[in-house]
């Protein structure tokens, strides 16, 4: 596979990704991912590193980075932002140019969008976007994986997101579903419906590959769903919010009844990780048969290196 046309891009969010790019990144998921279950040894970051630099907590995206990068014989430095003048006493701008003379990618997690497209924009190496408060495009690039691994196919399938629909998941999988071709409908309380904006921009791209994108406070509207996801109600950063969000979203937790009334015994259930147990999912769910969720974290790693292999 050929990917030139990729060398030195960042990753912000998928907006500026064709679909026949996300495509080819699938696939060079699909081959990392059979590379590594032989036990191929390849040593595709000798001699590079990567900065990861956390303002948020990770288990998955960290491990994942960490991982892939070093098993490829890469040199990953984790940065928290009690390690580094990172708009505190250096201007991000700044550290962008820095960063960018000394490693082969950066990662960013945090607060600002604005931060990591600033990093992007003066690194001068890619940047990837390892979860902000908008989006959190590396997640979502192993959920459609994990899609077509159960089914086969992406093409026509129906993911239902339920939970809150304004936060940086929930926005993600809209735009990669308009872009890919995926039925995709919100279902939230109507104070958490995504920013119309971005939601016309997504239908767009959908008319395009032929994805219906759908969002409502309905609950019915889960029926014939192919996959139901949630996440956390609140999400990092949002922790006084937790009682308001609890009373909105109580009504919206995926247990047995929601699951049922997909009417689709083919139904899988995905979340991005961590969960709340109890709370947006009950532990049937999460624990029972059409669970994918250890399958999803587990993609998060192959389709974070098959982005690296693809723009460094
Ligand atoms: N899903 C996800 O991004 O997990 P972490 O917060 O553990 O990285
Ligand atoms: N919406 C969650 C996702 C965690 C992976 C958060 O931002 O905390």
């Amino acid at each position: 596979m050929d990917f030139s046309s990729f060398k030195g891009r960042s990753l912000v969010n998928w907006v500026s990704y064709s679909p026949e790019e996300i495509r080819r990144l699938l696939e060079l998921a699909r081959t990392v991912k059979e590379q590594a279950k032989s036990g191929e040894c390849r040593q595709r970051f000798a001699g590079k590193t990567i900065a990861l630099i956390f303002e948020k907590r990770s288990t998955r995206t960290r491990c994942a980075f960490e991982t892939a990068f070093g098993e490829e014989g890469g040199h990953p430095v984790f940065l928290s932002s009690n390690d580094i003048q990172l708009g505190a006493k250096e201007s991000i701008e700044d550290t962008a140019r820095v960063l960018g003379r000394m490693f082969s990618a950066i990662q960013f997690r945090g607060y600002s969008q604005k931060t990591v497209e600033t990093l992007a924009q003066y690194a001068g190496v890619p940047v990837y976007n390892g979860l902000t408060d908008e989006y959190h495009p590396t997640q979502v690039l192993a959920d459609v994986m994990t899609i077509e691994e159960e089914f086969g196919t992406i093409e026509g399938k129906f993911l239902v997101f339920i939970g809150d629909g304004r936060n940086n998941v929930a926005r993600s999988l809209m735009i990669i579903s308009a872009k890919m071709g995926i039925h995709f409908t919100i279902i939230s309380p109507r104070e958490l419906f995504p920013d119309r904006n971005l939601v016309e921009t997504c239908r767009l791209w959908a008319e395009k590959s032929g994805a219906k994108i759908t969002i409502t406070d309905d609950i019915a509207q889960v029926k014939g769903a192919d996959a139901v996801y949630t996440d956390v109600w609140v999400s990092m950063g949002e922790e006084s919010l937790k009682e308001l969000r609890t009373v909105l979203l109580s009504p919206y937790q995926v247990n047995d009844s929601l699951m049922e009334k997909t009417e689709n015994s083919s139904c899988i259930f995905l979340h991005c990780l961590p969960a709340v147990k109890g709370q947006e999912v009950s532990v049937e769910v999460i624990e029972g048969t059409r669970s994918r969720v250890w399958e999803q974290a587990e993609n998060r790693k192959h389709t974070i290196k098959a982005i690296m292999l693809a723009t460094i």
